[in-house]
């Protein structure tokens, strides 16, 4: 039974969608780029319903509000012991968090690279922008995603539109680097009904050539799906990297070969598991 469960969950548009500039590789450079046309899309009354609609698809249960402090190999199986003070046993673990903030205590211990994450302050805003304060006249002028560019004296990322709910009454999303101030916000926005802050860890801080973690953290069935936002971090990549890892779990667990062999082209009776090109 899998405890730590999948949930799909991560120039000026690297800035935008990675909070940093172009020194990274050219394939999370090119998932950015294409995190930026107009063809982007989004499920009707929200995102949310996709990990909703899988977790409902699945056979599953769920422990919200409940964190693993230690994992622990007792050869062959898994003890995941939760804050909350209950302990669960399994046969394979999955890892499907960033381990580089966490502080869970894995026995054996587990090597994995030093990786920092790239903190993305976003606040909600409910109000009207400011025109003044980008030098114009009048609200409509301003348009609905400004964006900036790398200069260490502009105070965000970018704001954009979320919702126009009346004429003047609109919610709009902010990216940046730095928690907002009260007094910053009050001179970019005229009117700030709600303020709603989130600081969140968001993707790794990429620097290429990028080092990867193991996606296989032992020679058991300890798993980390994580490792894979090195190359890029979104719901997509993700969700390949997730089913790949549910792949490999099926594959090595049919597989009776000694655990040398073990490994991602490994042959397995149903050929449908097999993901060579990954
Ligand atoms: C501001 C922002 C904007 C983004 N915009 C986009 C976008 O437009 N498009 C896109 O595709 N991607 C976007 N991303 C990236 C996307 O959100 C992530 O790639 C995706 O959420 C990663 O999914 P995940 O399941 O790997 O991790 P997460 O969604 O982070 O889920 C991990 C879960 O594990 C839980 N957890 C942590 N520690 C423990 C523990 N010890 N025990 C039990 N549970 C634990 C956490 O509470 C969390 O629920 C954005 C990210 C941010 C922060
Ligand atoms: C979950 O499943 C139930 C029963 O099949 C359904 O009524 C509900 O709408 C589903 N919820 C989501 C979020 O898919
Ligand atoms: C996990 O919990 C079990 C049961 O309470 C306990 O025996 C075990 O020592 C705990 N493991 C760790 C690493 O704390
Ligand atoms: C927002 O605040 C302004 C000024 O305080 C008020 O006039 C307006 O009705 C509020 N709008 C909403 C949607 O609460």
């Amino acid at each position: 039974m899998v405890l730590i469960y999948f949930i799909f969950a991560s120039i000026v548009i690297t800035r935008i969608n990675y909070g940093q500039s172009v020194s990274m590789s050219g394939l999370a450079g090119a998932v950015s780029l294409a995190g930026s046309g107009g063809d982007l899309w989004a499920v009707e009354g929200g995102n949310w319903q996709m990990a909703a609609g899988l977790l409902n698809r699945s056979d599953v249960t769920l422990h919200l509000q409940e964190e693993i402090s230690t994992v622990t190999n007792l050869g062959g199986l898994y003890e995941l012991n939760s804050t909350n003070g209950n302990s669960y046993t399994c046969q394979v673990a999955v890892v499907a968090t960033p381990l580089d903030e966490l502080n869970i205590q894995f026995t054996p211990q587990i090597s994995i690279p030093e990786r920092k994450l790239q903190h993305t302050y976003t606040t909600f805003i409910r109000g009207l922008l400011n025109p003044a304060y980008f030098g114009l006249d009048k609200v409509s002028d301003i348009p609905e995603l400004v964006g900036t560019i790398e200069n260490p004296e502009l105070p965000f990322t970018c704001i954009s539109v979320l919702k126009q709910n009346k004429v003047n009454d609109v919610t709009y999303k902010m990216f940046s680097r730095q928690s907002m101030t009260d007094a910053l916000l009050d001179q970019i926005f005229s009117i700030r009904n709600e303020t709603f802050r989130i600081n969140w860890g968001a993707y790794p801080h990429y620097h290429a050539p990028e080092k990867f973690a193991p996606f296989m953290l032992d020679d058991d069935h300890l798993y980390y799906i994580n490792a894979f936002e090195n190359a890029a971090s979104t719901m997509e990549t993700g969700a390949v990297a997730a089913e790949n890892m549910a792949r490999l779990i099926l594959s090595r667990l049919s597989d009776k070969k000694p655990s040398s062999s073990y490994g991602l082209k490994t042959s397995t009776a149903d050929s449908n598991l097999q993901h060579p090109e990954l």
